[in-house]
């Protein structure tokens, strides 16, 4: 007989009748009760072993972590705690565990130590949970974009090009650097290389994505980026997804639109698909409030905060008006930033983000117009402020427990203003040709941003270490898995 997932059993009416399930044992208790998962679902399916019928031999290797095959019959179940059971008819052995061994005991184990295992680490609820939201979310992703009409690009994920020019890039090579000749100037040549030049893996598809943007007007990216830079953070990785969209004839406040309405979309999706998952996260979380002082547990539980975004409209304001606002904070004044804000022209930590969203506004902030000289060299010059101040049509969107969620712009559409600003940047314009053809035959106005996938899932998930949303995370010294 063909063999059920558990999930549809733990939801059936349909009892007295032959089953057959695969699975992993949690417990084993009285030689008698299999709690067992099979990953569809958290739940597990209570198996009811005969054994006064079962060899001894066999009743030893049902342990915790094992990969059993259960026939038996589904019945409706008179124990407290569950609705169906299976009283087996066969057990047999898939995979054996060494209980000895297997670092999962059925325990409450903490995140650090589950890190630390992230191979095994699937197999416990929190992370069977977090990874069926990341599926979701995924997956509504593509639906909000199909949805709208934008056309999903590929773009590369080795490239020549910095695209955000902050020279956080890992280099690809072929080229054995012992055994590679230099040049005079003592520096690798690359014409021996795979590619012929230096290449790196790609911090953003966002060049490509606006050389497709304006072709078919509204495209989007999705894949993994790669940054070299101090990712020692709860907040960053070496390895993550980006989500990018690139919009033809869109200015920065249909860009502001669209990134709260896809925001509210995704949230909205996991509220509706994920319930299961949220519920299990959000009383998680419940518990591990209870062991906080008073004044430091959080106002707003997990699907509380959730509702909140999906309901109420994103707080917009400029960076001048921001630098305002968190120079006259109380945390400023006394100095309890760990970066005071003196002056307009400073680049905003997370802990000011943070105050913004989390203590100010209590909600999500979109803030725009960044000074030119702490963004990127593609970004939309406006007219200088009225104390001749460079700004540039920039936006952030900033969120609570997490601070920059997404990062975006209005492109620089005018040659002449981009090869100026290259130029001020010493990005040398040859390297860039085939992105500046774009501005050279028939440039328009476009926007775009890109969300990082990680951070939209920590806060969907309510975790708190980016390292524990990505099944196997890239930082400093560690590769493992
Ligand atoms: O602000 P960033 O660097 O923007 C770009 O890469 C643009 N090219 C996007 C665009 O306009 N198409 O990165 C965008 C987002 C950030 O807001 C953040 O959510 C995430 O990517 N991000 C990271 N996430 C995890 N680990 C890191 N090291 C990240 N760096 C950026
Ligand atoms: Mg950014």
């Amino acid at each position: 007989i063909k063999r059920e997932k558990i999930k549809s059993l733990l939801n059936t009416t349909d009892f007295n009748r032959e089953v057959s399930v695969m699975g992993w044992v949690k417990t084993f208790r009285n030689n008698q009760f299999i709690a067992l998962n099979d990953g569809s679902c958290m739940g597990n399916l209570q198996i009811v072993v005969d054994f006064n019928n079962t060899a001894e031999e066999l009743l030893k290797r049902i342990t915790t972590g094992a990969a059993i095959a259960i026939k038996g019959q589904l019945v409706e179940s008179l124990g407290k705690g569950q609705r169906v059971e299976v009283k087996a008819t066969s057990v047999e052995i898939l995979g054996d565990s060494d209980p000895e061994k297997f670092p999962l005991q059925p325990k409450k184990h903490s995140l650090e130590f589950l890190r630390e295992i992230a191979h095994l680490r699937f197999r416990t609820n929190t992370f069977n949970a977090v990874f069926k939201i990341r599926h979701a979310l995924a997956f509504a992703v593509h639906q909000f974009y199909n949805e709208r009409g934008f056309v999903y690009m590929h773009t590369p994920v080795i490239t020549a090009s910095d695209a955000e020019g902050a020279g956080e890039m890992f280099r690809v090579t072929t080229l054995d650097f012992d055994q590679t000749p230099r040049t005079e100037d003592g520096k690798v040549d690359f014409s021996e290389d795979f590619f012929g030049r230096a290449t790196n893996l790609t911090v953003s598809g966002q060049l490509e994505g606006e050389l497709a943007a304006m072709a078919f007007g509204e495209i989007y990216t999705f894949g993994p980026t790669f940054r070299a830079e101090n990712s020692n953070t709860t907040r960053h990785l070496a390895e993550f997804w980006m989500i990018e969209p690139e919009v033809a004839f869109a200015d920065l406040e249909d860009n502001m639109q669209l990134a709260e309405d896809m925001m509210k979309y995704l949230i909205s999706y996991a509220r509706e698909h994920c319930r299961e998952e949220l519920e299990f996260l959000n009383n998680r979380l419940l518990e591990e409030e209870k062991n906080k002082p008073q004044q430091e547990r959080s106002e707003l539980s997990l699907l509380e905060k959730l509702d909140f975004c999906v309901n109420n409209d994103f707080q917009r304001l400029t960076y001048t008006e921001a630098i305002a606002i968190l120079k006259s904070s109380k945390p400023n004044q006394k100095k309890q930033f760990k970066y005071i804000i003196n002056e307009w022209g400073a680049d905003l930590q997370s802990e000011h983000e943070r105050y913004l969203v989390e203590k100010h506004f209590k909600k999500p902030v979109i803030l725009t117009d960044y000074p030119a000289d702490i963004k990127s060299f593609y970004m939309r010059q406006n007219e200088p402020d009225s104390e001749g101040r460079r700004t540039v049509a920039a936006m952030d969107v900033l969120f609570p427990g997490i601070g920059e969620m997404i990062g975006g712009s209005q492109r620089e559409e005018r040659m002449d203003r981009l090869t100026q600003r290259m130029d001020e940047l010493n990005i040398p314009q040859e390297e860039l040709w085939w992105y500046l053809d774009t501005r050279r035959f028939g440039t328009a106005p476009h926007s775009g941003f890109g969300l990082g996938f990680e951070r939209l899932i920590l806060f969907v998930t309510g975790m708190t270490n980016i390292r524990d949303v990505i099944a196997f995370p890239r930082f400093p010294k560690n590769a493992e898995f």
